[in-house]
């Protein structure tokens, strides 16, 4: 047996998974979001790490923790956890949704630049990332600056207090922007940049890679056998992308969550100088590329909310009925990342008339979160990334009509899978494969992740979304000029 723990922004959540992928129990533990100021997201790394121990405490009821071979996580990126000389946390976990590094990140992306950037670690600097949050820190926290002995990312303090090892994996510390991603080591000149000496930093490790093992006074407070490894497991977008099978060239997974993620394992690393969107190592040795929507789920959630439709599956078989009009929305809602990065930009509904009926604005709605990630796959294609299925997750991938239309507008078929919880299994995969179960992350996977339903493009579709998408872009470019007057 081996556990799967998801270390998200509301809660934990453990999952005890049987060698054939079987997930046999799962508890979950939320937590507070600290919200001290506008824009600052805040989390207490004791929480997470009560929320654990609970979390495996409530398995063993379940479960017999002494069987337990292997534990892994999936971590929620890019977040600031900082311990002093007694490894003690010196302040609250500044978190990757966290907005107060609008400066640092200006500094970073124009004065440095973005050629130094993305030559140094492969990516252009976002608020959420953590190399502003340790500028930040040194600008408006000096004192608790100067006591850092050791940073790290929120799972690693999670595999810190279950083994004793200090260590980081590639997929995590790619989102840290100081980190070589393309070399897979720390970035010396950014080090350097932001006054952090590389000893502060922990060993980086393969995604699959056994850290240890099971301290000896864990194992007798939690019933777990201090033979458990301790696999270092990655972020959570690199680690759900194991969950969905995402691991060879010419696989991308669409997560639509509240925000939508379009994900593209790589063999190699793809140089792309502006960094329109993030180049990461994947999970399994590789690299990966990845764009985000920041309202995918949450411009459908709010769609439904403004126009009192309580029914997802009634409205679905409305919007089957339609045809494609020319109403076109724009998911612009909070902003949006990949590949404009334009913080400001307002989202827009544009082409209303009287027959308009909430279905038709539904459609729109699809159409345009599907539109903003063909923007981030337009990017792939260009820089040469083979493109030949995706298999989508999260709430929207229930949606019939919502995964024909992402298959008609990104033109490629779309596979609904055989298993839910991406997170879980992933991090549960990396366990298998660094006990040396699997040989490999990709043996694994073949072995456990199955298509169930696929969608193809319909050639008529793709030839009308093609003009559509024009002029979705040409909306896209008068939101942003409106958005910088
Ligand atoms: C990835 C990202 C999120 C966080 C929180 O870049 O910001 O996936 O890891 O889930």
């Amino acid at each position: 047996m081996f556990i799967g723990i998801d270390l998200g922004t509301s809660s934990l959540k453990a999952s005890a998974v049987l060698q054939n992928g079987e997930i046999v129990a799962a508890c979950s533990e939320s937590y507070e979001l600290l919200t001290p100021q506008e824009g600052w997201c805040e989390q207490n790394p004791a929480d997470w790490a009560s929320a654990m121990f609970l979390s495996i405490k409530k398995l063993g009821e379940k479960v017999d923790l002494s069987k337990v071979q292997g534990i892994s996580f999936s971590g929620q990126m890019h977040g600031l956890v900082c311990l002093d000389e007694n490894n003690k946390v010196i302040r609250p976990a500044i978190l990757w949704n966290d907005q107060r590094t609008a400066l640092e990140t200006d500094y970073l992306n124009e004065s440095v630049g973005l050629t130094k950037l993305v030559q140094w670690t492969g990516n252009r600097a976002v608020t959420g990332f953590t190399a502003p949050k340790v500028l930040w820190m040194k600008n408006n926290e000096p004192e608790n600056f100067a006591k850092i002995r050791k940073i790290m990312l929120p799972k690693d303090y999670l595999a810190f207090l279950l083994s004793g090892v200090f260590a980081t994996d590639v997929s995590d510390a790619s989102g840290t922007l100081f980190f070589d991603v393309k070399n897979r080591c720390w970035s010396k000149p950014m080090l350097e940049l932001l006054s952090i000496q590389e000893s502060m930093l922990p060993t980086v490790y393969e995604s699959s890679q056994a850290i240890g093992s099971v301290a000896l006074e864990v194992a007798q407070t939690t019933g777990l056998s201090i033979t458990a490894k301790v696999v270092i497991g990655g972020g959570d977008q690199a680690v759900g992308a194991i969950g969905t099978g995402t691991v060879a060239e010419g696989n991308i997974s669409v997560s639509l969550g509240t925000s939508g993620v379009v994900f593209a394992a790589c063999d190699s690393f793809y140089n792309e100088e502006q960094g329109l969107l993030h180049n990461f190592c994947h999970a399994n040795n590789k690299y990966h590329y990845m764009g985000v929507t920041l309202a995918a789920g949450a411009s459908r959630s709010w769609i439904a909310e403004t126009l009192s439709i309580d029914d997802f599956g009634a409205i679905d078989e409305k919007v089957k009925e339609l045809g494609i009009d020319s109403l076109i929305y724009t998911p612009y809602l909070t902003g949006e990342r990949s590949p404009i990065f334009a913080p400001q930009i307002k989202g827009g509904l544009f082409g209303l008339t009287l027959q308009t009926t909430p279905a038709h604005i539904m459609k729109a709605v699809m159409e345009g979160v599907a539109f903003s990630l063909r923007d981030c796959l337009q990017v792939m294609r260009d820089v040469g990334v083979k493109i030949d299925k995706a298999r989508c997750i999260g709430g929207g991938s229930k949606s019939d009509v919502w995964m024909q239309i992402l298959a008609d507008v990104l033109q490629v078929p779309i596979c609904r899978i055989n298993t839910a919880d991406g997170g879980a299994l992933g991090a549960a995969i990396l366990a298998m494969v660094g006990t040396g179960l699997y040989v490999s992350v990709e043996d694994a996977c073949s072995k456990l992740i199955k298509d169930e339903k696929t969608f193809y493009p319909n050639a008529d579709n793709v030839k009308r979304y093609n003009e559509k998408f024009a002029q979705y872009k040409d909306f896209q470019q008068y939101s942003l000029r409106s958005a910088s007057v």
